[in-house]
């Protein structure tokens, strides 16, 4: 039986792969002749990392923090807690944030403030979806999968109440 929470399809598996593959390249030029260190915000990103990672062409580390922001389940507040950090100093790393989404920017703009007063050698972000809409904070994305619009995703990473996250597309929340 089709889970009638599970809405209209953003991001198809074949859409996802090629894009991932897209920007695998990208990176890899970019960062050729470097070590990047990946990170990789829990849980959401975990997926589209996986994926990405198993495309690059330079030599490439991963670690993984976790955060969580204080607010209800469907909006970010901009307080965020940390509830795992690196296990490794990034001092003199080229660093490179994985999201699953940016929505308000604000858990990114934090992140990005934190980590970035560690004295990386760089940080840069890659985000896996983005929703223009809803920024309320301007960031630096230096690389996006796609723009999608105001509606609540789940798929691919993507949870709502911690389910739907093994769904292999992106797709919209419905609410009954
Ligand atoms: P922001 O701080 O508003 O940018 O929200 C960032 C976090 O909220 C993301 O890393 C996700 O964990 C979560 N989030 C925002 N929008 C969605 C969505 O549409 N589906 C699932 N999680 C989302
Ligand atoms: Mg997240």
């Amino acid at each position: 039986m089709p889970d009638p929470r599970v809405g209209e399809i953003l991001v198809q598996p074949d859409e996802l792969a090629h894009r991932v593959r897209e920007l695998a390249e990208q990176i890899s030029r970019d960062y050729e002749g470097k070590d990047v260190l990946l990170i990789g915000v829990l849980k959401g990103a975990v997926f589209f990392l996986a994926d990405l990672m198993r495309q690059l062409q330079v030599d490439c580390e991963v670690d993984f923090m976790a955060v969580s922001s204080y607010g209800s389940s469907t909006d970010s507040s901009g307080v965020v807690r940390i509830l795992k950090d690196l296990d490794a100093s990034i001092e003199g790393r080229h660093v490179l944030i994985v999201e699953d989404i940016v929505d308000s920017g604000l858990t990114l703009s934090y992140l990005f403030r934190m980590l970035g007063g560690r004295s990386p050698a760089s940080i840069e972000v890659c985000a896996l979806l983005t929703k223009p809409d809803r920024r309320e904070v301007d960031m630096p994305i230096r690389y996006v999968g796609f723009e999608i619009p105001n509606k609540f995703a789940i798929g691919y990473g993507l949870d709502h109440a911690e389910r739907y996250r093994n769904l292999p597309y992106v797709a919209v929340l419905n609410t009954p």
